[in-house]
């Protein structure tokens, strides 16, 4: 059975000062609250850490499905699935070991989510898939919502699609960066089953009802509507 397109809304394009209110907003709409944690040196951009995640987890029900654009996620990244994150990702790029760390988060409870980003080959991370239960391909270079689509990051997706039909792999496969009503659909044709979207939801007048869209739009092409 092929599994139903997970829509990932981003708080980065959130109003800040609501938090709480705003996760509220996509209650029963979302699949997963997506968390953007940059720490101004992996990326050149700030947000925000385990304190608020701590906190923002006691006022939902939503899984969170954590970002850590930072590095020595060695480090930090478990003390995310302790805070009972559902999926923990963290960058290709930061990580000299990946398994080790995936391992990890398993074992504190979480999900296991290796991030590939604009300018890093997914080629040498294949092996690792089935030490993994999600892979986020970055549409776009990482640190900044709002940016443009890159359509040429979908061959990577695709890349990642065929290792995992392959060998049978229970493997989200998240896109993030651009995704919105006119570029979702590319997405999911290229074999993506995991949607973040900040701007598209977030900026909407009506966030749930966007949400709405954009998983009809990933569903008829994932064969499912
Ligand atoms: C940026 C973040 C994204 C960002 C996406 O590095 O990883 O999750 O919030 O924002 P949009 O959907 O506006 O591109
Ligand atoms: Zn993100």
């Amino acid at each position: 059975m092929k599994p139903s397109p997970i829509i990932a809304p981003s708080i980065l394009a959130s109003d800040f000062s609501r938090l709480a209110e705003e996760v509220h907003a996509i209650e029963g709409s979302a699949d997963w609250v997506h968390v953007d944690v940059m720490d101004n040196h992996f990326v050149p951009n700030l947000t925000l850490g385990l304190p608020i995640v701590q906190s923002l987890r006691k006022a939902t029900t939503i899984p969170f499905d954590v970002h850590l654009m930072i590095n020595d996620p060695q480090r930090w990244a478990p003390g995310y699935a302790e805070a009972g994150a559902y999926n923990v990702t963290f960058h290709a790029e930061a990580c000299d070991d990946p398994v080790a760390l995936a391992k990890d988060l398993r074992a504190a409870g979480a999900k296991a989510g290796l991030a590939i980003d604009r300018d890093t080959p997914v080629e040498p991370y294949l092996e690792l898939l089935p030490y993994l239960d999600t892979v986020l391909i970055m549409t776009i270079k990482a640190g900044f919502g709002g940016q443009s689509f890159l359509p040429e990051m979908l061959q990577k997706v695709r890349d990642v699609r065929r290792r995992v039909d392959v060998n049978e792999l229970e493997v989200r496969i998240e896109v993030d960066g651009g995704i919105a009503a006119n570029t979702i659909e590319q997405a999911a044709e290229a074999g993506a089953d995991a949607f973040v979207a900040g701007t598209a939801v977030y900026g909407a007048a009506d966030p749930a009802e966007a949400i709405r869209k954009l998983r009809g739009l990933a569903a008829a092409k994932m064969g499912l509507a």
